[in-house]
């Protein structure tokens, strides 16, 4: 019996896989912004997952299948965030999201509150990968927020940890303030 209504263990699917990525910095910066109490990590398993195969998602799954699956299911909400590749999502997150979606209908996904963030290059900030997020995030059973926050201009953005822009970092913040008041999965 608990009587927790609201998240306190947030999973992080960031999806760049370089070492100085700035959706990296945006995550981390995001994570900081969390109210004390609250447990959030980035997964390291979007990296290891084999690519989606339904003849693989049976009785004998791939170990990091399962780990992967765990660690959603062991989570309140998702943070996931976002580059703009060739106008979409990166491959590497959609994956981890078509993983996490299965079996349809008892996925550990099902009903999840989702902050999306995303950074680009461009000062477009990611828009059509944020879009092309929540609309796979819905379709996967999960709840995204309604609103999104994009970082353009991304190289650029950083004062060390810091996020430069001030209008972007208090959206993050408030992002993250309205992920943590989210109702739990039912
Ligand atoms: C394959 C590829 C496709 C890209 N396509 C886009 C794009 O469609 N829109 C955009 O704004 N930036 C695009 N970029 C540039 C990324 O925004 C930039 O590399 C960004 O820094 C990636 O995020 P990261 O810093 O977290 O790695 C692309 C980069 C790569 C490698």
């Amino acid at each position: 019996m608990t009587d927790q209504t609201s998240p306190t263990t947030v999973l992080v699917l960031v999806g760049s896989l370089r070492v100085d990525s700035s959706n990296r910095r945006l995550a981390e910066a995001a994570i900081a912004q969390l109210p004390p109490g609250i447990d959030a990590h980035v997964s390291v398993l979007p990296a290891l997952l084999p690519h989606y195969d339904q003849d693989l998602d049976g009785e004998d799954l791939p170990e990091a299948v399962t780990t992967f699956r765990t660690e959603v299911a062991a989570a309140d909400a998702l943070l996931v965030v976002t580059p703009e590749f060739n106008g979409s999502l990166p491959g590497v997150l959609k994956n981890a999201i078509d993983w996490a979606s299965r079996p349809r209908g008892e996925a550990a996904l099902e009903g999840m509150p989702v902050a999306v963030l995303g950074a680009a290059a461009s000062p477009r900030a990611a828009q059509w990968a944020r879009e092309d997020a929540v609309r796979v995030l819905t379709i996967a059973g999960a709840r995204p927020l309604e609103t999104t926050v994009g970082l353009g201009s991304s190289l650029a953005a950083f004062d060390g940890a810091d996020l430069t822009d001030r209008e972007v970092a208090e959206a993050v913040a408030a992002t993250m303030r309205r992920l943590v008041s989210e109702p739990l999965a039912a």
